[in-house]
């Protein structure tokens, strides 16, 4: 009778093994464990049979028992782990890439278009021989107004027309307050010029100055800041490039030749250009520039308000007193300056009737650049 369970013992042992190494998924394998192994399996039975032996015969059976547990166990075990194991290998092999399908390539942006067209601008200028320069966007009153010549009273400096941060610090209105930084770095590094406080009073540099400066000849670029309402051409944030050239024996010739070709450059050789006199307090004389309308080709429209052309920006002689201001005789030099805004010509150049949309960031618009 004990020989009787422990040989039933190893034929389900052998038997189990079998099944278990038929067992081809995870669940295949868990019948089998229930099969044997479960409350109603065939091994649990035999164990609960080893109670109904003989006391003498019990032990070896037992240990029969207990090894076939063990052992089927293990192959469980086993096979389990080559089942999974063959399972993530198949997901993988699912997974593998489809060298026929059309490529996912990665989204690489690019430059906003007003930053594309201030490159694109400043490079012009620097073909021409200007050095790109900088200023800050908070700025302090005097080299935002009294430096450049603004008498006391001038309605520009209304403080609807600006943003202070202080009565003697705010936003910087337009880039011009940098021709005096401009002028000032190109004084001798011994000069009291380069050192002089934003404050000294402007009609004063010069007589502080040491050395004989070097000749100015800078383009910057930079954020202006205006308390205005949004039009269609106006921002109350914007970008100017600022131009200044001081020399000996500098003319309006230079000026609308330097203008010209700049023009020309950026918008095509086919642009026309139109200067009108103007007036401005840091520059005399001074006048305005303007280019054909190409949104309309010159027919009139809401962008031109209807005359055909749009305004780009000012310039004119740099005016004696903001020579002084930049510790330069102007009975020695001369110069030409002029500002423009880069909005208002990338409009131009672009198309672009409303002002707004080059910071909507609306992607279907950037995409386009
Ligand atoms: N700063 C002027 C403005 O923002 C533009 C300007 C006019 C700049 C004449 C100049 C200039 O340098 O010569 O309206």
């Amino acid at each position: 009778m004990a020989g009787h369970l422990a040989e039933e013992i190893a034929n389900l042992r052998e038997e189990a093994e079998a099944a278990i190494g038929d067992a081809g998924s995870p669940g295949e394998l868990e019948q089998v464990r229930v099969s044997y192994l479960g409350r109603e399996g065939k091994l649990t039975s035999a164990f609960r049979a080893l109670g109904r032996l003989p006391q003498d015969e019990r032990p070896a059976a037992g240990a029969a028992a207990n090894e076939a547990r063990a052992r089927i166990a293990a192959a469980l075990a086993r096979r389990r782990e080559e089942l999974e194991a063959a399972g993530a290998a198949a997901e993988a092999a699912g997974q593998q890439l489809d060298a026929t399908l059309p490529g996912r390539g990665p989204e690489i942006g690019h430059p906003h278009p007003l930053m594309t067209t201030l490159e694109r601008l400043l490079d012009i200028f620097v073909g021409m021989g200007y050095e790109v320069t900088g200023g800050p966007e908070i700025e302090w009153y005097t080299l935002n107004w009294t430096a450049l010549n603004y008498p006391p009273d001038h309605p520009a400096m209304d403080e609807q027309d600006s943003f202070y941060v202080s009565d003697q610090i705010m936003l910087r209105t337009h880039t011009s307050p940098a021709q005096i930084r401009a002028m000032r770095a190109r004084h001798h590094d011994s000069c009291p010029v380069r050192g002089l406080d934003w404050r000294f009073p402007p009609s004063e540099v010069l007589a502080q100055c040491r050395c004989t400066p070097a000749p100015t000849r800078v383009v910057v670029p930079g954020r202006t800041y205006r308390r205005e309402a949004v039009t269609l051409t106006h921002h109350d944030i914007f970008h100017q490039i600022e131009g200044l050239l001081v020399d000996d024996g500098i003319t309006l010739a230079d000026l609308k030749g330097t203008l010209a070709i700049f023009l020309r450059e950026y918008l095509g050789p086919q642009t026309r250009i139109r200067f009108r006199p103007d007036f401005f307090p840091f520059t005399e004389p001074s006048a305005d520039f303007s280019v054909d309308c190409e949104l309309c080709a010159g027919r009139g429209c809401r962008f031109c308000k209807e005359s055909g052309w749009v305004e780009i920006g000012g310039s004119g002689l740099v005016h004696p007193n903001v020579l002084i201001a930049g510790g330069y005789d102007p009975d020695r030099v001369s110069g030409f300056a002029f500002g423009f805004g880069v909005e208002r010509i990338a409009q131009r150049r672009y198309g672009i009737e409303h002002i707004r949309t080059l910071y909507e960031n609306d992607m279907r618009f950037l995409r386009q650049f």
